[in-house]
């Protein structure tokens, strides 16, 4: 067995982390044969609580699970990571304007930022969940100088295995037969689930999804809305927030950086844009589609954009750019 790697999860008391720390924890991610140490950041008032996760960690009894650390304190947290997950952010509050909920999670990304760059290994791999998910990112990347910028990547993997979801659904075939979706941008109701790139194997052929589904205006309509408002549906039902479903996608994004996308497929994520690509803007953390090897993410190129999906990708952009401004007046004073 080869040496355990050491993982942090933050937002550790949360929902998503009670179904995220079990799949990790039992092998779902790294594998049956690699051990890992689990840390598990969060805030003061929730050490209880966190006390609880330990417990019922320990109760699962599994072979891979060397070690558990239950913490408050980032220089704790952070030390020698080889993966932090960043799941817990400020959630907004009833009556709380956007610029305040941005202010608070300013705060909390640059702090995260400066401990990955002063505690972490320069190797470290950053997963960002916590919304807004695209700019904390950005957040923890420009606070973290000393690890390279292409470590860092946030969760739109949800919306991706959504549309994927929603498309499969349709032509009644497994999700899986359904390849290569995108959701471009933000990590919002802004974000462009695009279809124009996607496949479907039936009988055993693959076919554009376009000449699958025979219904254009379904695919740039209702399509498109089920795959943006997905989240606030979800609550609406539920009471609460995506939180298996988003678990699974955080197992399902950091399986695709260890291990790699398969030939011909790619995901989408969250990453650094340095400005050459599909015409958007340097330095925003946009979602792509992108290809993984050796743990190095490439956007894939030369995807052909016609006019109405190129609407669609600036009008995310711009949302992520409004996000981004407000956010660098806070970090340069947070
Ligand atoms: P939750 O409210 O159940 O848990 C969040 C946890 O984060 C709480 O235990 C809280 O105490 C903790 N926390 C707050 N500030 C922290 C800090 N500074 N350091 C460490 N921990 C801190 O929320 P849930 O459902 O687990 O969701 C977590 C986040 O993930 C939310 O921001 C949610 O909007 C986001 N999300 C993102 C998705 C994506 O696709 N990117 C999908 C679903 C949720």
């Amino acid at each position: 067995m080869s040496a355990p790697i050491r993982v942090l999860v933050t937002g550790a008391a949360g929902q998503i982390a009670y179904s995220l720390l079990y799949s990790i924890a039992k092998g779902d991610v790294f594998g049956k044969d690699q051990p890992l140490v689990l840390v598990l950041l969060d805030i003061t008032p929730m050490m209880t609580v966190l006390e609880g996760v330990v417990m019922e960690l320990e109760d699962c009894a599994l072979p891979l699970l060397k070690e558990v650390i239950a913490t408050d304190k980032e220089e704790v947290a952070f030390k020698d990571l080889d993966l932090a997950v960043l799941v817990g952010s400020m959630p907004r509050r009833e009556g709380m304007e956007r610029k305040d909920l941005l202010k608070a999670n300013v705060k909390i990304f640059k702090s995260q930022g400066a401990a990955l760059d002063k505690y972490s290994k320069k190797s470290v791999k950053v997963v960002v969940v916590g919304n807004p998910a695209n700019t904390n990112c950005l957040t923890a990347l420009k606070s973290a100088p000393s690890i390279p910028k292409d470590n860092f990547s946030c969760l739109t993997r949800l919306d991706h295995n959504r549309a994927k979801a929603q498309l499969a659904l349709r032509l009644h075939v497994a999700s899986d037969d359904v390849k290569n979706v995108i959701i471009w941008g933000n990590h919002s109701s802004t974000q462009y689930p695009d279809a124009c790139h996607a496949t479907v194997k039936v009988d055993g052929k693959k076919v554009g999804i376009y000449e699958a589904v025979k219904d254009d205006s379904w695919l740039k309509g209702d399509f498109i809305a089920t795959v943006q408002q997905r989240g606030s549906a979800v609550i609406k039902a539920r009471k609460l927030s995506s939180a298996m479903s988003a678990a699974k996608a955080i197992c399902d994004h950091i399986r695709s950086i260890w291990f790699g996308t398969p030939e011909g497929e790619f995901v989408s994520m969250g990453v650094i844009s340095d400005g050459n690509t599909y015409g958007v803007a340097e330095d925003l953390l946009y979602s792509f589609p992108v290809t993984i090897k050796n743990k190095t993410w490439k956007i894939v190129e030369g995807l052909n954009i016609n006019d109405f999906s190129r609407g669609k990708m600036d009008l995310t952009a711009k949302e992520l750019l409004d996000e981004k401004e407000t956010a660098f007046e806070f970090l340069s004073c947070a």
